[in-house]
């Protein structure tokens, strides 16, 4: 069978989908008339306990057809088989791409073999029993105190997942043992946490998949030399204020950190992939072994779905077809995450990894070059500040910004007004999904201006100003509450999303070259400043 590369512009689909888009669409106004066409569209999917409603998306039943026979073209849910079979599909690393088997150790007859999960559910149960006697007490510090504060030191990967989960799980936190996140090397945030810290009871947590990431190594040293400043200074005082969780723990005992306390990872765990290895140590600190593993589960049961759904009934694959409809045919180069519930306030900044270090790429698997987009520029954060920040764009700017609306249905709060609260957080979500469809056309805005007693020529100037054009494409996925099931679902479900654009735009997701210059260009400047100086700019002393 020819296995020639097939650029995704030559498949059959993507004309009809081009074609598609060149024609007449109905606006979303028509497309939300017509009731029947929710139901009956595919465009409201349950998973895992996660409702995604994707009824304001600008498709007809015509587009998504021409949109799953792309995915079949494409072989998407071949390829995700060749994944779980352990195949090295990060080929410029040659590596496999395994994740998913962080989460499913306990399946049976698992596609990447029993050897593999094997060592997961080892490292997994080390890396938990350490969570649970740091949690109890039983984890002392040199001078015999337990921890009450734990500071995680990483960046990207080795930051923004178990950051990110930290918070969205704080209901569920542990109160006696807090968990901070400190990635940026120009210190303020370390030294910010270190002033309520004692150094007896902290403990630091260097995480680094590779154990050289300088911004990761120059705060892990500061962390040591406030150690030493309170007079834990030999390795041994250090060691049970140190735990290293790394893929290359030859580098991390070489810097002297105890291999009883460190726990590792695989290289075939991608950093932006790797929340569900021992990089979750801080989570599992936090929410404690069982909803840890709680967490997995949620993101093992999307798993089975991504694996078993029918095309037209699989969430991540719809997702990701819907964002290359916007993308690539409805020309929106950007993607906006929304969320209306404040502790997910990182999960933007974690999607915006996720999704732009694995398709931000211009060349193909078959080292030719990308002629279509790929990867867009994923932004937001909370909804309702967006709404008082840049929501103004969207609605009347030049752009048209496809957006994922994110709500949780149940309020856990303990506050007596958290009824309140939370309805008005999801009347905001479900007001502003409407107006960004519908938006409002002259003939409403006129009536509209009318009806606030407004002259005829006030009317008419005042009309241009006020229409809203709508027709901006948007979901809603609901979790029915912030859970480590439904965050483990939801955080699997936009993995497979990228893994699915990926596949079908013929890109590799879980390489990240496009990092390596800037850290080579550090280097070099480090080892000779002079040898970047430009003309006239004198270069800061480094
Ligand atoms: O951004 C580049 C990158 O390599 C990410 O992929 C990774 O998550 C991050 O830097 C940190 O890398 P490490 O875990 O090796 O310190």
């Amino acid at each position: 069978m020819n296995n020639a590369f097939i650029p995704p512009q030559k498949r059959a689909a993507w004309n009809k989908l081009q074609a598609l888009a060149q024609s007449e669409l109905p606006h979303l106004r028509e497309l939300l008339a017509d009731q029947s066409r929710a139901r009956a569209s595919g465009l409201q999917l349950n998973v895992a306990g996660l409702q995604l409603d994707a009824s304001r998306q600008q498709v007809t039943p015509e587009v998504l057809q021409a949109l799953l026979e792309l995915a079949a073209e494409s072989g998407v849910l071949q390829q995700s088989e060749a994944q779980r079979r352990g195949v090295a599909i990060n080929a410029t690393e040659q590596r496999a791409v395994l994740h998913m088997a962080l989460r499913g150790a306990d399946m049976a007859d698992a596609p990447w073999g029993e050897a593999v999960s094997s060592a997961v559910r080892q490292e997994l149960d080390r890396f938990l029993d350490a969570a649970e006697r740091i949690r109890d007490g039983r984890w002392l510090g040199q001078r015999g105190q337990r921890i009450a504060n734990v500071i995680n030191i990483g960046i990207g990967g080795s930051d923004l997942g178990p950051r990110m989960a930290v918070q969205a799980l704080d209901a569920c936190a542990s109160s006696a043992v807090r968990v901070h996140f400190v990635s940026n090397p120009d210190c303020w945030a370390l030294q910010s946490i270190l002033r309520w810290c004692k150094p007896d009871s902290t403990l630091f947590i260097v995480q680094s998949k590779t154990f050289t990431t300088q911004e990761t190594l120059t705060l892990a040293a500061s962390a040591q030399r406030w150690l030493a400043d309170h007079g834990l200074s030999t390795t041994e005082q250090q060691a049970p204020h140190l735990i290293a969780v790394t893929a290359s723990p030859a580098v991390s005992a070489a810097q002297g950190y105890a291999p009883e306390n460190t726990f590792g990872f695989w290289d075939w765990v991608g950093g932006r992939y790797s929340v569900w290895s021992a990089i979750g140590l801080p989570l599992a600190i936090a929410i404690g072994a069982e909803q840890f593993r709680a967490f997995l589960a949620g993101g093992h049961a999307m798993d089975r779905h991504f694996w078993k759904a029918p095309p037209e009934q699989n969430m991540p694959l719809l997702m990701a077809l819907l964002g290359i409809w916007n993308r690539n045919f409805l020309g929106c180069p950007t993607h906006l995450i929304a969320a209306y519930a404040s502790r997910l306030f990182h999960f933007a900044r974690f999607v915006q990894q996720l999704d732009m270090e694995s398709n931000g790429k211009s060349t193909h698997v078959d080292g030719s070059p990308v002629e279509v987009g790929t990867g867009p520029i994923v932004w937001g954060g909370l909804g309702i500040e967006g709404q008082h920040a840049y929501f103004q764009l969207l609605h009347q700017g030049q752009h048209r910004v496809p957006v994922d609306f994110i709500g949780v249905q149940s309020e856990d709060c303990l506050l007596p007004l958290a009824a309140e609260h939370h309805r008005v957080a999801l009347l905001n979500l479900q007001a502003q999904a409407q107006a960004l469809a519908l938006g409002r056309d002259a003939t409403a805005t006129e009536a509209e201006l009318r009806a606030n007693g407004l002259d005829e020529a006030r009317v008419a100037e005042l009309l241009p100003h006020r229409i809203f054009r709508g027709n901006v494409p948007n979901s809603t996925l609901w979790l029915p509450a912030l859970t480590p099931h439904t965050m483990g679902a939801m955080v699997a479900l936009y993995e497979h999303k990228v893994f699915c654009q990926a596949a079908i735009w013929g890109i590799h997701a879980f390489d990240q070259w496009g990092v390596e210059l800037g850290k080579t260009m550090a280097r070099q400047m480090e080892a000779d400043p002079g040898s970047f100086q430009r003309p006239g700019i004198k270069p800061h002393a480094v």
